[in-house]
């Protein structure tokens, strides 16, 4: 059993080839990418927990190439101490889970007017109609995106993540052209703001102080850019990676649906079982000997958060869905210095999803044509969930 991530029958279900790679080869050369998978729990910790021994400078020039809008600032993700440290400091200030918290009333608004949109219809797509445009709408509003600019955000977004998934040719080009128009716009924004600050993120960026440190506006334009890149898609992938869970465990499905305070338990262990990012790049800064293999100096080497949380050693019974098992310790959001800015963000979203369509739409079912995977080796996610339910007469 060889572990080939762009195959598609390791794509479609990766888990029995982690299994594998933990029992047999939990530090594994990938033959022709010539990257290592690292697959066990304590192996993944490590790697995480030690940046000086795998740095994280290479992940954005990994991920966008030349589609990066702010090659000339330090991104925080794509950082390591002391650079990181000082970003990281100063991006806490803006985005604390209080603020978050706050945004819960608009973020259930935003969820109902998008469920109101299809209620009629007794059929929608999960993805295409609630799990898409979340977490776009409110990353926008968050930066201050106006009403009127929101389309061509929606299309800037989806060209810079779309980048991130490696696309060439001809869509390279328009990615390319929403790139440059992304950071026009922001440039613009974050004066507007130094000038003027309202009650957002990029004000909040603009304002933050630490240490008499401050963010530079090429750091912010970077923050804002990793924000559309780390917080679209994934929250779109744990919401449908959620329902799938829940439609192929009907017995959950009913529970939760009778008691919906289970909803945050639930959405934790969909984050341990299926989680949305299955592994992130590193480089080895020297030689490195882990789990009796040595990794070579230079090396990009790729911790596999997902194969970590099916470790038997770590959860019992991995393999099963269980909601009432402890999910401490996941790291579906990583772990450490770079542990996931956007997880109350994240967790949020995916609660007031579960709990808005649970709540309003009944007899949830798939249809029949089926679900599609998005194609990605490293994001793991639904490309189209079609569903019908119960139209409800109301009076
Ligand atoms: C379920 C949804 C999400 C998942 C599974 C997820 C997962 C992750 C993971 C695994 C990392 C660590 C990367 C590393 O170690 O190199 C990370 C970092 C990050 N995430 Fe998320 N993320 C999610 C949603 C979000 C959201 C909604 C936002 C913001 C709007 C966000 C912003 C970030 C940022 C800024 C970082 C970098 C933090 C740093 O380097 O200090 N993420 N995320």
């Amino acid at each position: 059993m060889d572990y080939n991530p762009f195959a598609p029958e390791v794509k479609a279900n990766p888990y029995p080839y982690y299994t594998h790679l933990r029992h047999q080869s939990p530090v594994f050369q990938v033959k022709d990418a010539g990257f290592w998978a690292v697959s066990r729990y304590d192996d993944v910790l490590y790697v995480l927990k030690n940046p000086q021994l795998f740095s994280s400078t290479i992940l954005l020039a990994a991920l966008l190439g030349d589609l990066n809008p702010v090659p000339e600032a330090a991104n925080l993700i794509a950082s390591d101490p002391p650079v990181h440290s000082r970003l990281r400091k100063l991006a806490n200030r803006a985005f604390t889970p209080r603020m978050i918290s706050a945004l819960e009333p608009r973020l259930r608004e935003i969820t109902t007017d998008l469920l109101s949109a299809v209620a009629s219809r007794g059929e929608f797509d999960l993805v295409h109609d609630l799990s898409t445009p979340l977490p776009v709408i409110a990353i926008a509003e968050m930066l201050g995106v106006e009403a009127a600019d929101r389309a061509d955000f929606k299309r800037w977004s989806d060209d810079i993540v779309h980048a991130a998934n490696g696309i060439i040719g001809e869509e390279r080009e328009l990615a390319k052209k929403s790139v440059t128009e992304f950071r026009t716009y922001f440039e613009e924004v974050i004066e507007a703001r130094r000038a003027a600050p309202r009650n957002d993120l990029i004000s909040a960026l603009v304002k933050a102080e630490e240490e008499e440190q401050m963010l530079t506006s090429g750091e912010i334009l970077s923050l804002a850019t990793l924000l559309l890149i780390a917080g679209n898609e994934t929250t779109t992938n744990l919401i449908g990676n959620a329902m799938l869970a829940l439609l192929e465990h009907p017995d959950v499905l009913a529970r939760i649906k009778k008691d919906p305070a289970l909803i945050p338990q639930a959405i934790e262990e969909v984050l341990r079982y299926d989680g949305p990012v299955h592994g992130i790049f590193r480089q080895a800064t020297q030689d490195v000997e882990l789990a009796g293999t040595t990794i070579p100096s230079g090396a990009l080497v790729f911790p596999l958060f997902a194969s970590a949380d099916r470790d038997e050693n770590k959860f019992p019974n991995p393999d099963h869905f269980d909601i009432t098992r402890k999910t401490e310790g996941h790291i579906a959001f990583g772990f450490g210095i770079h542990f996931c800015l956007g997880a109350p963000l994240a967790r949020l979203e995916a609660k007031i999803a579960l709990q808005e369509m649970l709540g309003r739409f009944h007899h949830l079912t798939l249809k029949a044509e089926g679900f599609t995977r998005i194609d990605s080796f490293f994001l793991r996610g639904l490309k189209t969930m079609p569903l019908t339910f119960d139209i409800i007469a109301t009076a």
